[in-house]
Formats: C-alpha cells, sequence, structure tokens
C-alpha cells in the first residue's frame, strides 16, 4: 500500500466500522465489495444516476443530520464519525413511506434505480424542514430512472410528501421511529457517534487535500485510491457564511447545499438559491464545496463564474502564512492556477455592497442539474436612477480560463439601458473571448450562447425598462 494507515470509524447502519482500507477509495466499493450491501447499486460512478445514494448523518450540535450523498463520488475517510445508512439499513416490518409511494404508484420496474430514489426521498423526510410536494420531487433530483418514467416517480414523490405531512420538523429522526418509518436503531446513534474521535489521525505529508472531493473522484480516482488524503472537510474555520464589515466570507469546505439555506447569502445575492440549484443535483450539492469548484480551475465552473462576477478574492494558507489573491487573477492558464505547492484556499471573500446590486446567473447545458455547462455567465450590476453604477460580467466555456469581461463590464459604466448598448457591448464581448470548438460544441455556437445569455441577464434583471427581445440583437 501506498498511503499510510489511517484508521477510519464510522457506523454504517447499525453497525461500527474500524477500518483501515484506503482512505481515497469510494464509499461505494466499501459498501459493495467489503460489506456486500448490494442494495447500493453501480452506475455511472460519476455522480450522475444517483443509483448509489446513500444516506450521511452529521452529528451536529447534540442531533444527527441526515442529507443524500453519491457514495461513488465519497471518499472512504469522509465517511469517518458520520452515520452512513444504505437501504439495508431503512427495513423495518413493512415498508417505509418511500418504498410505499413508489409500489402504490408503480414507480419502478427493473428496480435498478429504485434504492437511489428511496434513498433521496428518506433523505428528504428527514430534513428539518417542511416537506412539500415539490421538495420532494426537487429531492430525487439526481436520480435517473432508464424504464420506469418519470409521471409515476413524481407522483411516489408527491404521496411521500403527502403521508408526512404531520411531521414533526424538529424531531423528524424521532417522529419518523415513532411512526414505525424508520428503525429504532437511529435513536441511539447520536450517542454511536458521540464515542467516535471528531478527526481522522492526520496524514503527514498528504499528497492530497480534500473537502467534497466529487470532481477528483471522477478525474483522478485511482491516484486518489492510492494517495495519503488529508481531509478538510472538518476544519471548522474552512465552513460557514459570515459577514463582517461589509464584507462577505465563505469557507472554501462549504457546501452548495450549506450556502442555499444561508440568509446572510440571500440578502447579499437576490436569487442565491436559484441559481445555486443549477450547479449540481441535491446529493453532489450536499458534497461539493466552494473550495473545490475554485481549484479545480474548470473555464466553465458555475461556483467560479459567479464569484468572478461578485469581484472576489480568495485567499490563501500556506507554510508561509495566509496570502490572498483576485479571483480574476488566480487562473494563470488551462487548469492552472496560483496555488503554491502546500497551499489550499481558505476562504472566498467579496463586498457585499452595493446594497441594490442585482445579481443574475445563466447557463446553457443538456441536463439542468446535472450537466457541465457548455457556456455559462454571471452578472452583478448597480443602476442608479436609470444609469448603470457598477457592472461586473463574467463568463465560462469561452477561453482557457473563467472569465470576468472587463471591457464588456467597463463599456456598461454611465450608460442607460437600452437594445444599443446590449448590441454594442456584445460586440465588445466577442473580442474578449477565444471560445474553442469541442465536445461541448463549436466554437461559434458558444459565441452565440453567451450573445443569448448576457441579453438573458437584462431581459431577467429589467424586464420592463428594456423593450428587448433576442432577436433584436
Ligand atoms: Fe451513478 Fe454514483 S454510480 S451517481
Ligand atoms: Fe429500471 Fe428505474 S426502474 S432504471
Amino acid at each position: 500500500m501506498v498511503y499510510l494507515c489511517q484508521m477510519i470509524t464510522f457506523i454504517l447502519n447499525n453497525e461500527k466500522i474500524q477500518t483501515d482500507e484506503a482512505p481515497g477509495s469510494s464509499l461505494l466499493d466499501f459498501i459493495r465489495y467489503e460489506k456486500g450491501l448490494t442494495g447500493t447499486k453501480t452506475g455511472c460512478r460519476e455522480g450522475d444516476c444517483g443509483a448509489c445514494t446513500v444516506l450521511m448523518g452529521t452529528p451536529e450540535k447534540g442531533v444527527t443530520e441526515y442529507k443524500s450523498v453519491v457514495s461513488c463520488l465519497t471518499p472512504l475517510i469522509n465517511a469517518h464519525g458520520k452515520h452512513i445508512v444504505t437501504i439495508e439499513g431503512l427495513n423495518c416490518k413493512h415498508l417505509i413511506p418511500a418504498q410505499k409511494a413508489i409500489v402504490d404508484h408503480s414507480a419502478t420496474q427493473c428496480g435498478f434505480c429504485t434504492p437511489g430514489f428511496v434513498m433521496s426521498l428518506t433523505a428528504a423526510s428527514l430534513t428539518a424542514e417542511k416537506l412539500t410536494a415539490e421538495s420532494a420531487i426537487a429531492s430525487v433530483s439526481g436520480n435517473i430512472c432508464r424504464c420506469t418514467g418519470y409521471k409515476t416517480i413524481e407522483k411516489a414523490a408527491e404521496a411521500v410528501a403527502d403521508i408526512l405531512k404531520d411531521r414533526e420538523i424538529n424531531d423528524p429522526v424521532g417522529w419518523l421511529v415513532r411512526q414505525g418509518h424508520l428503525p429504532e436503531y437511529f435513536l441511539s446513534v447520536p450517542e454511536m457517534l458521540a464515542e467516535i474521535a471528531v478527526s481522522v489521525p492526520p496524514a503527514e505529508g498528504g499528497d492530497y487535500k480534500i473537502a467534497g472531493a466529487t470532481d477528483l473522484m471522477v478525474q483522478k480516482a485511482e491516484e486518489i485510491r492510492k494517495a495519503v488524503v488529508t481531509p478538510l472537510n472538518d476544519r471548522e474555520d474552512l465552513r460557514g457564511i459570515r459577514v463582517t464589515d461589509g464584507r462577505c466570507f465563505i469557507g472554501a469546505a462549504t457546501t452548495i447545499s450549506e450556502a442555499m439555506k444561508s440568509q446572510e447569502l440571500k440578502k447579499i445575492i437576490p436569487g442565491t438559491a436559484s441559481s445555486l440549484k443549477l450547479v449540481a443535483s441535491e446529493s453532489v450539492r450536499n458534497m461539493a464545496t466552494f473550495g473545490g469548484n475554485i481549484v479545480n480551475a474548470s473555464p466553465i465552473g458555475d461556483l467560479t463564474i459567479m464569484l468572478l462576477a461578485l469581484d472576489s478574492e480568495v485567499i490563501l494558507e500556506g507554510p508561509e502564512g495566509e496570502r490572498r489573491v483576485l479571483l480574476k487573477d488566480f487562473f494563470l492558464g488551462y487548469k492552472k492556477t496560483d496555488l503554491g505547492k502546500n497551499e489550499i484556499i481558505k476562504t472566498v471573500a467579496f463586498d457585499c455592497k452595493p446594497d441594490n446590486a442585482l445579481f443574475s446567473f445563466e447557463k446553457v447545458s443538456k441536463r439542468m442539474h446535472l450537466d457541465i455547462a457548455s457556456v455559462n455567465s454571471a452578472l452583478r450590476i448597480t443602476l442608479k436612477e436609470g444609469t448603470i453604477t457598477q457592472c461586473s460580467l463574467s463568463a465560462g466555456g469561452v477561453s482557457p480560463v473563467p472569465l470576468l469581461l472587463h471591457k464588456t463590464s467597463r463599456y456598461f459604466l454611465g450608460k442607460r439601458l437600452s437594445p444599443d448598448i446590449i448590441r454594442e457591448a456584445n460586440k465588445i464581448m466577442q473580442d474578449e473571448i477565444s471560445p474553442i470548438s469541442d465536445v461541448r460544441g463549436s466554437a461559434e455556437y458558444k459565441r452565440l450562447l453567451l450573445r443569448q445569455l448576457m441579453a438573458a441577464h437584462f431581459l431577467k434583471l429589467f424586464p420592463e425598462s428594456l423593450n428587448l427581445s433576442l432577436d433584436m440583437l
């Protein structure tokens, strides 16, 4: 083995696990091939199909908070100190609500995808938020079924919300157990988790420092499996969103789901949740982090494009201490960043002002919630008495690096909104970008897409004041 021994301890269903399996191997492989729990299926291994979905319960202030995660992209080390629940761990004497609804509505045929759907719906029933038909349907956004058809699945999701309409949201686990909707052992899980040391013994000189690892587990699964990995998820100073002196700080290990719930972010960026929803499916949003999206340096990273339009800077932590780099200067070339060898991204920060700034994020991809964008773009803009006083427009998929479009953004300053200035801005923008033809589309197509996305920002933010339709450009 190349990796140093890192003993990982967690609860799998009702069993305490202690293992020195490779910390960077996938939780999916451990569940299926070490423990023989084959209800969790292997599909795409890329986070796209949801067949491998399990629940991850994390102790938070005395209660265990559950969320759905895709086990194919979960490094085993990220299970440390958690309660992992597979479909076998939900077995009661009778069908639980998600299983019953799927049976009652004929929402399964071959059954391959069904455990994943049950896990996602059960995760939704465990949240400390009211479960609605809409949120139940949204909870399966990361699950694909190849044979049943989604209408019956949607009906099953609606039925779950109906069965659970009287659920106590302050104590979802206790309520579900009392109703016979969850096995009783769930009640003893907080005590079992409390006995596990909070962190995995640190690995000296780890090759990889990982948080959500959702991209690494796709791109470099074999390397990660053999590597010494240092988990960053448990570092409290890398998590959370705070506002200090008019500046917003997002810890690099903050997940997209956590950001969607942030009241601070909602106040600063109107429509945060709907923009973030486009980044990935729920089970991936529960794992993927801001730092990961930046450091992977994809020219079309959705969060990176949003953060560029917010004129963000990254705060890096390394052996020499901290240093700050503007995000627009962080990308040095295709997949190359200014990150030093032993540095990590600690925080990303941006100004909350101006108060009346408007924000828009747009993306074109083949699948709405699960796909890498062909082209994406974000705009933060402020108007005073009809005149543009601040503008930051970013674009992804149109150059080797994610771009803040300086010239185009500057052009808007001091102008009043009109179709003419958008037409003129498009000419400037087309000179700032250099898309190439690849699997996501031809260079011409991407140019056209970005033109439409810029227009879409304005149509969305100023539907009344702009007498503009896309074919006028
Ligand atoms: Fe498809 Fe994990 S196997 S999402
Ligand atoms: Fe066959 Fe969903 S029931 S893939």
